[in-house]
């Protein structure tokens, strides 16, 4: 039997020059994925900077939705939901929660009544260790169509030139949709009065393995009170915070999960566009807020409330965002969990 011919062992010279050729390329990976080669790249570090003011960023908070307050609770599924999503909150049973609610702005000192956009941030968790996490907002439809847009938005509501945000709404038209809803939406006094949603498209898949997109609100129990912005402003700067202490110490606040099932043909990847308001509704279940804690030492101080973060039977669609919003908290909560002699606990040993 012959021997199989012998490969000629590789010079020193050619050795290395396999070594320097594969270091070359990892380099060269590593310098597109870090935005070095294409500056003008959207990178998340470029979008999370975007929000900084001129002033610099608020150290040890969040570069966006800075100034909130953390709140433990209950998600109680009716059962409802399992006809729509395999996913564990839909079962019907008690599942914990840990939250935030908080205001739309980069200014963790912000006076509330200049907030136009109040946000929630959810994090439900199952048995087996799956969790749920949600960041909802209450406008009814988001600002742009898609990421580059809301990046060019941050960018000409910093601008000096009088044209930046004229010229932006030419190819960003929802922009102005948008601002007609801040301008005419009533303010109300509390948190609890507020309706969340998660504006986002979600594939929800069922028992039987059928997959459908669907968006979902929080729908509060409390009634809804209109007040004039400049009566709000008189009740002090944090009073969003002072009104949800005190009404929880009456009571949970409670508000209803209600999520919208979309006629065939609806567009899912574009969150500045509402579906029809005749669009399917399944109620299912409560989230209840029983207590509420300072953020500096709560429990949700060193949460990030990412919205890929899915249970098994929702997963993300053909929205851009969620992918997008996910990449930017991560280097948001690096960044902040960094600072955090920045924001120092007031209590020694707070829950982490
Ligand atoms: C490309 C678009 C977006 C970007 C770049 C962005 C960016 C951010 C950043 C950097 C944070 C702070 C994250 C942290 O440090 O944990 C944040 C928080 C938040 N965002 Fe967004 N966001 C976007 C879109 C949205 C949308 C569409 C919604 C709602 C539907 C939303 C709702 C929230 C809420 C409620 C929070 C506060 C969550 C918490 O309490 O930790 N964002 N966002």
């Amino acid at each position: 039997m012959s021997e199989p011919p012998r490969q000629r062992p590789r010079s020193a010279i050619e050795s290395l020059i396999v070594i320097a050729v594969v270091v070359a390329v990892g380099a060269a990976a590593f310098a597109y994925t870090a935005g070095w080669l294409s500056p003008n790249r959207l990178t998340p570090q470029r979008l999370v900077d975007a929000f900084s003011p001129p002033s610099g960023p608020a150290l040890g908070h969040r570069r966006n939705h800075a100034k909130g307050i953390c709140f433990t609770g209950m998600f109680e599924s009716n059962g409802a939901g399992s006809e729509l999503s395999r996913a564990f909150a839909f079962s019907k049973g008690s599942y914990p929660v840990v939250g935030r609610l908080n205001l739309g702005t980069p200014d963790a000192d912000a006076a509330d009544a200049t907030v136009r956009v109040r946000g929630l941030g959810v994090q439900i968790s199952a048995p087996d260790g799956q969790e749920w996490r949600m960041a909802l907002i209450n406008p009814p439809f988001f600002a742009v169509s898609n990421p580059d847009g809301f990046f060019a938005l941050l960018q000409a509501s910093a601008s000096k030139d009088p044209n930046a945000m004229p010229e932006l709404i030419k190819v960003h038209p929802e922009i102005a949709d948008f601002d007609a809803w801040a301008k005419s939406a009533p303010w109300t006094g509390s948190y609890a009065e507020e309706q969340y949603n998660s504006l986002d498209a979600f594939i929800f898949t069922d028992a039987s393995g059928a997959s459908h997109p669907m968006r979902w609100s929080l729908l509060p129990a409390a009634q809804p009170v209109p007040v004039p912005v400049e009566e709000l402003a008189k009740r002090g700067p944090n009073f969003l915070e002072e009104e949800i202490v005190q009404r929880i110490k009456s009571g949970p606040a409670r508000w209803t999960m209600v999520v919208t099932v979309p006629n065939p043909g609806d567009q899912t990847a574009d969150p500045s566009k509402a579906w029809p308001a005749d669009r399917r509704k399944v109620e299912v279940g409560t989230l209840v807020v029983q207590t509420i804690e300072a953020e500096a030492d709560g429990p949700c101080r060193d949460v990030n409330f990412d919205p890929t973060i899915l249970p098994s039977g929702v997963a993300v669609s053909d929205d851009p965002f969620p992918a997008a919003r996910s990449a930017a908290y991560r280097v948001s909560f690096d960044r902040r969990t960094a600072e955090a002699k920045d924001y120092p606990r007031t209590v020694a040993g707070a829950s982490q």
